[in-house]
């Protein structure tokens, strides 16, 4: 895997090869695959993904059912009915049904995840998510053999919902997986950061992570999510495929049509901070193998 490493970062901005592969350990011991011993260089691993603080990371947000600007969810989205809340499993599944957040995620382990979150707007973040992997709800569903792709839907509760109110975009918010993505075991469902419940703003009280994919995919406040055979629509493609494809995939070497993907703002370090080398999948290696084969300007 080449990284475009550039000889003007420092250490600080990147975090180096040897690093990653202590990850793709940790998340190999997090995927059931081997329990490993937590080593002084896993510890290390973890800090060089430095995360955001919450202040920033429930201060600057997409979440357009609360409005457009960055700080509109969080000055809108306490409005947000959270509880009780219900998510429908439905579709090509052994076994669907309406789950609470509780049912759904009853005698699983939830991990924390220091993840990277990379905007298509070019900015990021680090955050460590709290939350389970979507596969073991999956497998838990029963998804059946002719179940190619998940799709996901969001709450839309109009009254609650000031940019449902003023149609800022086609609600419910939709996104989807196809199957091999959604069962990575880097694909999260999250409902805490910091050991906390998720804010509303952040996508309270479930919402979708995969980190190797630009933040528009991670969607939130869940109510359903459906095995199909045919690919999803989604909400960005919906309204412009020729700026949003499907899969939406980090790639610093496809720009978006208005703009360079080749670099990125880390939120909180300062107006003036040095951007950032965007790396492909976000840095996440281990993906690369799910897209052997196609070509990732074509299928962006
Ligand atoms: N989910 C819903 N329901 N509505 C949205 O507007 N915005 C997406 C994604 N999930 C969005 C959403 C976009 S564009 C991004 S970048 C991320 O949420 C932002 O997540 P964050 O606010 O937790 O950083």
């Amino acid at each position: 895997m080449a990284y475009r490493w550039t000889n003007d970062l420092t250490a600080a901005d990147v975090t180096p090869k040897s690093v990653f592969m202590n990850r793709r350990q940790i998340m190999a011991g997090a995927a059931g695959l081997g329990a490993i011993a937590f080593s002084a260089t896993q510890a290390a691993a973890q800090d060089a993904l430095e995360p955001n603080t919450l202040e920033d990371i429930t201060t600057y947000n997409n979440y357009y059912e609360f409005g457009t600007g960055k700080d509109d969810p969080a000055k809108n989205a306490g409005a947000l009915v959270t509880s009780p809340w219900s998510i429908k499993v439905d579709g090509l599944v052994d076994n669907p049904g309406e789950y609470s957040v509780a049912d759904l995620l009853d005698g699983l382990d939830i991990e924390e995840r220091i993840y990277r979150f990379r905007c298509v707007e070019a900015w990021s973040m680090v955050v460590p998510w709290n939350g389970v992997e979507l596969a073991d709800i999956l497998t838990r569903a029963g998804v059946q053999s002719a179940g190619k792709y998940v799709a996901f839907e969001t709450v839309v509760q109009p009254e609650n919902m000031i940019g449902v109110q003023r149609g800022v975009l086609d609600f419910p918010y939709v996104e989807g997986l196809r199957m091999d993505e959604a069962m990575h075991p880097l694909t999260m469902l999250a409902t805490g950061i910091y050991g906390e419940p998720l804010a509303n703003q952040s996508g309270a009280p479930i919402r979708l992570v995969v980190p190797w994919k630009y933040g528009f995919k991670s969607i939130k406040s869940i109510v359903r999510i459906t095995v199909t055979d045919t690919r999803p629509t989604t909400t960005w493609n919906k309204i412009n495929a020729r700026e949003y494809g499907f899969y939406s995939n980090v790639n610093p070497e496809v720009s978006h049509p208005r703009w360079s993907q080749a670099s990125e703002r880390r939120i909180g370090g300062g107006l003036f901070a040095k951007r950032q080398d965007t790396l492909m999948f976000n840095g996440y290696d281990e993906v690369a193998s799910l897209y052997d084969g196609m070509d990732l300007t074509a299928e962006f």
